[in-house]
C-alpha cells in the first residue's frame, strides 16, 4: 500500500518565499496558531509550498506571560504598526469585538494585504464596510473560523456547492447552549444549573447572555446565510430567541413526544425572500442534529442537487479555531504567491428578509387546562378561527393537573401568536405554557 502513494519531493524551506505574518491578538486563539504554525511549518510547507513565518504581534498587555515560541521583540501594542507594516504579507485579525479589530482591518486591506478574521461580530454587524473595503483593494478577507470554529464550513458552502441551489441550512452553531440542553436532558438539571455547571468548567462566560439568549449564534447564522444565499444579511436581521425561558417541563414533554430541544439557527431561502432566526427547536430524536451532544456543534445543509449534508466537529476552542485560521492563512497566502484572489465574499445580492410573522413552522404548545367536558372544543375552536391546524393532542395528567399538549401542522408565526393570544382568554385554560417550534417532518 504504501508504494502506491506518490512521493512529492520538496527542496526545503525557501528563504525568499516566506509569506509573512501580521497578527493583532495573541489570546486563545492567536496563540494556538503560533504554536500550529512553529509545529507544522515543515509539513504546511511540504504540502502547500507555503512557508509561514509569524513577523510581528499585537497584544493589548505587553507584559503577560505568553506560551508561545516568539522573541519578544516580535510583540508590540501597535495595532497599526502591525496591520501596514512592509514587513508584512498577510495580517490575521484575532481580538475580537468591533474597535479596534474594524478599524485595524481597513487599515491592513488599504495597505494593500490579505486579511483573515476569526471575528463573527465584526462580519455580521459591519461586514458590508469590510467586504466592499477589501473588494476595492483587490484582496482577500477570508473568515472560515468566525462561524462554528474548527468546522470547515463556509468553504464548502461558498465552494463545493457553488454550482447547487442550497434551500436551507440549520446548525447547532453554539456550543455552551448546547451544552447547557445536554444537561438538561440527560440528567434532568434546570437551567440555572445546567449553566452554573457549564461555567465552573469553563464553557460559559460568566456574562453569558451572548450565548444563552442567542447573539453569538445570532451573528453566525447572518454569515451563514450571506454565504450560503450570496446575499446580505446582517445579525439585526435575525429573530432571535434564547434558551433561558426553558423550562425542565419543556424538555421532560420533548423527550415523551420523541424529541430533543436544541437551539437551532435556521437560515432559509423560498419564494419570498430569505428567512433567518435562532429559537429553541424540538428535533426529532432520529434527526442527525438531535445527536449532538454536549459541547459539539453540527450544521446541517439541504441542497437540491447534493441533498442533505452534515458538518460535525468542534465550534469552539484555541486549537479548532487556529486550525481554520490556518487554512485561511494558508489559501490567502497561495493567492498572494500566485497573484489571484480568492473566492472573497463576493457581490452579495439584496434580497427580502421574510418577516418572523410570515415565517412558517410546526409548534408545540403546552396549555393547563380544567378536566371538564366542552374544555377541548373551546380550545379547537380557538386554533381552527386563527387558521392553525392541530396535527396531534396528547393529555397529560389529570384533575388539576391536567396538560394538554398539542403540536400544530405548519403554520404562520402570526397566526399562532394570535391563538395563544386568544387561548389565554378561554376560562378553562388556567395557562397558556411554552410555545416551541418543532422541526417537523411539513418544514
Ligand atoms: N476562543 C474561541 O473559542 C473562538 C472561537 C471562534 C471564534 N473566536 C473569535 O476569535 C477572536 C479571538 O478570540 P480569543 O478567544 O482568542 O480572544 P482572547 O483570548 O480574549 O484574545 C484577544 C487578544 O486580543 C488582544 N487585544 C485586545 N485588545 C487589543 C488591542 N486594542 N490591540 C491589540 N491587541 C488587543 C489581547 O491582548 P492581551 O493578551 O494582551 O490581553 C488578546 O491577546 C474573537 O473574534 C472570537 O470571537 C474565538
Amino acid at each position: 500500500m504504501g508504494d502506491s502513494w506518490p512521493v512529492r519531493e520538496t527542496d526545503g524551506p525557501m528563504a525568499e518565499d516566506v509569506v509573512k505574518v501580521g497578527l493583532l491578538g495573541c489570546g486563545n486563539v492567536g496563540a494556538a496558531l503560533v504554536r500550529l504554525i512553529a509545529e507544522h511549518g515543515d509539513t504546511i510547507e511540504a504540502r502547500t509550498g507555503v512557508r509561514l513565518e509569524v513577523a510581528r504581534v499585537a497584544v493589548r498587555n505587553l507584559a503577560r506571560e505568553r506560551d508561545v515560541p516568539l522573541p519578544a521583540s516580535a510583540f508590540t501594542h501597535d495595532g497599526t504598526e502591525v496591520a501596514t507594516a512592509s514587513d508584512v504579507d498577510v495580517v490575521v485579525e484575532v481580538i475580537g469585538g468591533i474597535e479596534p479589530a474594524r478599524e485595524l482591518i481597513v487599515e491592513a486591506l488599504k495597505a494593500g494585504k490579505p486579511v483573515v478574521t476569526a471575528n463573527k461580530e465584526l462580519l455580521a454587524n459591519v461586514g458590508k464596510e469590510l467586504f466592499e473595503t477589501a473588494e476595492g483593494a483587490g484582496v482577500d478577507l477570508l473568515f472560515e473560523a468566525s462561524v462554528a470554529g474548527g468546522i470547515p464550513l463556509l468553504r464548502p458552502l461558498r465552494e463545493s456547492l457553488a454550482g447547487d441551489r442550497i434551500r436551507r441550512v440549520m446548525g447547532i452553531v453554539n456550543g455552551t447552549t448546547n451544552y447547557i440542553l445536554t444537561r438538561m436532558a440527560e440528567s434532568g438539571a434546570s437551567f440555572h444549573d445546567a449553566l452554573a455547571e457549564a461555567q465552573t468548567l469553563g464553557f460559559a462566560e460568566r456574562d453569558p447572555t451572548a450565548d444563552v439568549e442567542g447573539f453569538d449564534a445570532a451573528a453566525k447564522v447572518a454569515i451563514i446565510a450571506s454565504i450560503a444565499f450570496g446575499a446580505r444579511v446582517v445579525a439585526g436581521d435575525v429573530y432571535r430567541e434564547g434558551i433561558s425561558e426553558l423550562t425542565d417541563s419543556d424538555i421532560v414533554s420533548a423527550q415523551e413526544l420523541g424529541y430533543v430541544v436544541k437551539l437551532l439557527a435556521v437560515a432559509e431561502e423560498g419564494p419570498s425572500g430569505i428567512a433567518v432566526r435562532v429559537h429553541p427547536t424540538m428535533v426529532p430524536r432520529t434527526h442527525p442534529l438531535a445527536s449532538v451532544r454536549e459541547s459539539f456543534n453540527a450544521v446541517f445543509i439541504e441542497a437540491d442537487a447534493a441533498g442533505e449534508l452534515m458538518l460535525y466537529g468542534r465550534g469552539a476552542g484555541g486549537g479548532p479555531t487556529a486550525s481554520a485560521v490556518l487554512g485561511d492563512l494558508i489559501d490567502a497566502s497561495k493567492n498572494l504567491a500566485s497573484g489571484a484572489r480568492g473566492a472573497t465574499i463576493g457581490v452579495l445580492a439584496r434580497k427580502p428578509i421574510v418577516p418572523i410573522d410570515e415565517v412558517e413552522s410546526q409548534f408545540y404548545l403546552q396549555l393547563e387546562v380544567a378536566d371538564r367536558p366542552g374544555v377541548l372544543a373551546a380550545i379547537a375552536e380557538q386554533f381552527g378561527t386563527h387558521a392553525v391546524s392541530i396535527r396531534s393532542m396528547q393529555q397529560m395528567g389529570i384533575g388539576d393537573d391536567a396538560r394538554l399538549v398539542f403540536v400544530t401542522h405548519l403554520a404562520r408565526e402570526a397566526d399562532l401568536r394570535a391563538t395563544v393570544h386568544a387561548l389565554r382568554d378561554v376560562d378553562a385554560v388556567h395557562r397558556v405554557g411554552s410555545v416551541l417550534r418543532v422541526l417537523g417532518d411539513e418544514s
